[in-house]
């Protein structure tokens, strides 16, 4: 028996020219850049997605991609070209951060309630995580007081697992007991699904950062972007900064990931001083 074609040839080697359609495609639509020199990571993601399609050259596929019915295909090209990695508590300086700024903030808000976003949430770890801390704030304080978190992200399938809220319980590794026996309840298997308080308080929609005029949050207490920005050029990082910031409420924090933009200042922003995180909180 002959093996496929395509499972013992190499992935094909980009040109120049072929490179900087697809790049400035990906780049122009999501914000995503791939540098020439990392274009082996764009060549194995397109080469994959062409193998299922039965498709061999880079020219053919980018044809169907951008023909006008082609933008089905471009939602699953999507998915592998966005890198989804992410865990609970990915970054403990910015959640201790974030929880002694919630703590106060709670205090405060007494009335009109809290607001939190997670932008470039990936498959929810960040977005639950977020809405735990508040969960477990409001009952050391044995406050009561609305609050929701809500995940926004380009990749649909990371939305819909998100929204599903189901994890293998090796992915909960650095969650400490208490906090998976009150926030998850068992599963199939192996796995753990998101207990229903803290469902009521989170919803999950897609936004893509290029887009944030149109969407619809404002007002946000925190906003966290983490590990999204890094993928994008420095001077659209800063655009999107920039409206990001408008969309806090005052007072508001916002937390990225360290080093993820140097020389950034905003009229309306003061850094956090904390060596560990990178954080601004709206004046
Ligand atoms: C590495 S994950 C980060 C997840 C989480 N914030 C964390 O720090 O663990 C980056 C996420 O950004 C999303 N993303 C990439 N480009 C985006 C865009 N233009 N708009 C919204 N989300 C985007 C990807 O789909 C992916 O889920």
């Amino acid at each position: 028996m002959s093996m496929p074609r395509w499972s013992v040839q190499p992935v094909p080697e980009m040109t120049p020219e072929q490179y900087d359609k697809w790049q400035n495609l990906l780049e122009g639509r999501t914000g995503n850049h791939i540098s020439w020199q990392h274009r082996s990571i764009l060549q194995a993601n397109l080469a994959g997605r062409m193998r299922e399609l039965g498709l061999s050259d880079y020219d053919t596929y980018y044809e169907r991609v951008t023909a006008a019915d082609g933008s089905l295909e471009w939602t699953t090209l999507v998915e592998r070209l966005t890198v989804h990695e992410t865990r609970f508590f990915r970054h403990p300086p910015s959640f201790d951060l974030m929880t002694s700024f919630l703590e106060q903030r709670i205090a405060e808000k007494q009335q009109s309630g809290l607001e939190l976003w997670s932008v470039g949430c990936s498959t929810g770890e960040e977005t639950w995580s977020l809405a735990m801390t508040v969960c477990q704030l409001l009952r050391q304080s044995k406050q009561v007081i609305r609050y929701s978190v809500t995940g926004t992200d380009i990749s649909l399938k990371a939305l819909a697992q998100a929204r599903q809220g189901e994890y293998a319980r090796r992915r909960l590794g650095d969650l400490s007991p208490e906090l998976q026996q009150r926030y998850f309840e068992e599963c199939a298997g192996s796995t753990l699904r998101i207990a229903p308080l803290l469902r009521e308080r989170v919803c999950f929609t897609r936004v893509n950062v290029l887009d944030l005029e149109r969407a619809p949050m404002r007002n946000m207490d925190v906003i966290c972007c983490q590990n999204l920005l890094i993928y994008f050029r420095p001077w659209r990082r800063r655009i999107i900064l920039g409206q990001l910031a408008e969309r806090l409420a005052p007072g508001g924090l916002l937390v990225l990931g360290p080093g993820e933009i140097t020389d950034w200042t905003h009229p309306d922003l003061q850094q956090v001083n904390n060596d560990q995180v990178l954080a601004f909180y709206r004046l």
